[in-house]
């Protein structure tokens, strides 16, 4: 995927509490792509990852409640599609920890930007535009 690049705005949804965490977790996945590259220790490459599932665990709480309030029809699979890529992120951690590999970045990094943000998300947006305008309102 876009690995080695940066944050692009086409990347956006239009919603901005949503769109800049987004930003975040693909930044901290550049870090941790960096950290891997650079053979940084466990402790250190280690703690990159309990950040990355920590900034996940929130970013889904917060999209869940947003879908929520707004009654979005396709919740139940969109939770699903969170509770996949949770369980991805402790897969990475255990294989990172174990081998050091790439491999499972990136299968990753594509699971989590490609099917996450560019295509699940994307398809809560026309529906929270008309529902809750001012959540897409919000700087
Ligand atoms: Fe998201
Ligand atoms: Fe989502």
């Amino acid at each position: 995927m876009t690995r080695k690049s940066n944050w692009k705005s086409e990347f956006s949804l239009g919603i901005g509490p949503i769109d800049r965490q987004h930003q975040q977790i693909f930044e901290r996945l550049l870090a941790i792509e960096n950290s891997v590259e650079k053979r940084d220790p466990w402790h250190i490459l280690g703690f990159l990852v309990r950040e990355l599932a920590d900034q996940l665990k929130f970013h889904f709480a917060v999209e869940e409640a947003l879908l929520e309030l707004a009654g979005y029809p396709g919740l139940a699979s969109h939770d699903d599609g969170h509770r996949r890529l949770m369980k991805g992120v402790a897969e990475l951690e255990a294989s990172l920890r174990k081998q050091g590999g790439t491999g499972d970045l990136a299968v990753f990094f594509e699971d989590w930007f490609l099917r996450h943000v560019l295509h699940e998300d994307r398809a809560y947006v026309e529906f929270l535009r008309e529902r809750l305008p001012q959540a897409l309102n919000t700087p």
